[in-house]
């Protein structure tokens, strides 16, 4: 049963889409199971970049088939415009698969999601504006837009009323907007149907069918663990489940099919929006891990705020996802330290506390506790083996593993596909 789910093990921007891809040429499938659009994945072949935001990593490796799953939530104007830009490149999209189940991010959902922002003013999440946590609450209030919605106008037209309802009460008169007409929502919805059409299908049936001929199936997460709504830094959080589980919910695969569980982790630690971030850095070597790391997002353009590797959320993301593995990335972008601080528990109000408080309270209280490991100064951009590394570089990342919990058995050692160390096998 080769299903492996691949996902974040920190705030997001780990480096999945490398890894995704890295692995799509061995898969049959790359799935995504949540989020949408808010997700900004990189992915470096040859001298070609690439940033996905909606659309699989997969999609990028020929026998691949990407799929978006009934866990996703898609904005087909963004849909469309990354298809096109890929097209622009030469990259064939014809054989993606869409879940009829998928809600769409509709125009005044995204509304939703900046003016809500707005008003919460000092207390806001910093979401990328996408229109992600609305269009998750009309799913979970039942009065979401799905992707099969759109072959019936009768009941998409009452759909969207019935969405419109309450938000144009909301809009007029909490947030002094202008009340968004039903039928120019439909009308915008209904024309993405015929171009739409092809490539959606019956997700879970192909996924399953294809798990029995033991086809290769890879579901990518999209954000992180920690910024999962369940298990993340709540309210600081995308409005899905990024954690393991969320691969079957979302694929409509069940639990037993799951083979491997691969965390993808950064070898120090960055997160963009509001909330609590123990190890973050406000000094030179903050602006340091930024400026080498590249750590600009790339769906907002923001600045990622960046700190020193955190062990207590690594352990974290290896209980709740019951990793089997790490991909331990960005070793390169630590090159020239000559000390590098691991963060191994925090102290909280006077107390040592050694794994990840549930309490919001403490964990906004949590003060990390280091320590120094001794850093390298040799490139490793070209080390094709463990052994390869600098004897620092391979402590660092034994002290990393030992801590984490899981096995690293990969190591990114720069952004192209070539600059990988594979120490175990994922297939
Ligand atoms: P994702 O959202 O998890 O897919 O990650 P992003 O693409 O948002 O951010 C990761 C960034 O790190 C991208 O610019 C990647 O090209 C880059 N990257 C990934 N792995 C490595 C690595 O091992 N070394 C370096 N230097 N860059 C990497
Ligand atoms: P990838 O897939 C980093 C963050 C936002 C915000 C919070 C909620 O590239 O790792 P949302 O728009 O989802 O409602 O915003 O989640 N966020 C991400 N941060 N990487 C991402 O995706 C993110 N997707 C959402 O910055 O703090
Ligand atoms: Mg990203």
């Amino acid at each position: 049963m080769p299903a492996l789910v691949l996902l974040g093990a920190q705030w997001g921007d780990e480096g999945k889409g490398k890894a995704t891809d890295l692995l799509g040429g061995s898969v049959d499938y790359v799935v995504r199971y949540q989020g949408g659009n808010n997700a900004g994945h990189t992915v470096v072949v040859g001298d070609q970049k690439y940033a996905l935001h909606l659309l699989p990593s997969g999609i990028l490796s020929p026998g691949c088939t990407p799929v978006i799953g009934n866990g996703v939530v898609v904005d087909p104007s963004v849909l469309f415009s990354e298809l096109n830009g890929l097209n622009e490149r030469g990259v064939d999209t014809s054989k993606l698969l869409i879940s009829g189940n998928a809600h769409i991010i509709t125009p005044y959902n995204v509304t939703v999601d900046k003016v809500t922002e707005r008003f919460l003013g000092k207390r806001k999440i910093g979401t990328t504006g996408r229109g992600i946590g609305p269009t998750y609450a009309d799913k979970i209030n039942r009065v979401g837009i799905r992707v099969q919605d759109l072959y019936d106008e009768s009941i998409l037209t009452q759909k969207v009323e019935a969405a419109l309802d309450v938000k144009n009460q909301m809009l007029t008169k909490l947030y002094n907007r202008r009340a968004i007409a039903v039928d120019q929502v439909v009308e915008e919805l209904l024309g993405y149907a015929d171009k739409l059409a092809p490539y959606v299908a019956d997700t879970v049936l192909v996924l399953n069918q294809a798990l029995e001929q033991d086809k290769v199936v890879l579901f990518e997460g999209g954000q992180g663990t920690l910024l999962d709504i369940d298990h993340g830094t709540y309210p600081f959080v995308t409005s899905s489940n990024p954690t393991a589980g969320g691969a079957c919910t979302g694929a409509g695969v069940g639990p037993t099919k799951i083979s491997r569980v691969i965390g993808i982790l950064k070898a120090y630690t960055t997160r963009v929006g509001s909330g609590p971030f123990p190890t973050e850095l406000f000094d030179e070597d903050g602006e340091a891990l930024r400026r080498i790391g590249g750590e600009r997002g790339v769906t907002t353009g923001r600045d990622r705020r960046c700190g020193w590797f955190d062990a207590v959320i690594a352990r974290y993301a290896t209980r709740v996802n019951g990793l089997t593995d790490f991909f331990l990335t960005k070793l390169d972008v630590l090159t020239g330290w000559e000390q590098i601080p691991v963060c191994v528990a925090y102290e909280i109000d006077g107390k040592r506390v050694e794994e990840l408080p549930y309490s919001q309270t403490d964990f906004h209280h949590a003060k990390p506790i280091y320590e120094t490991l001794p850093g390298w100064s040799e490139d490793i951009t070209k080390a094709k083996s463990f052994t390869d590394l600098p004897k620092n570089a391979q402590a660092y990342v034994k002290a990393l593993e030992e801590m984490s919990g899981a096995p690293i058995s990969a190591i990114g050692v720069g952004p192209g596909r070539d600059e990988t160390i594979e120490v175990n096998s994922f297939l």
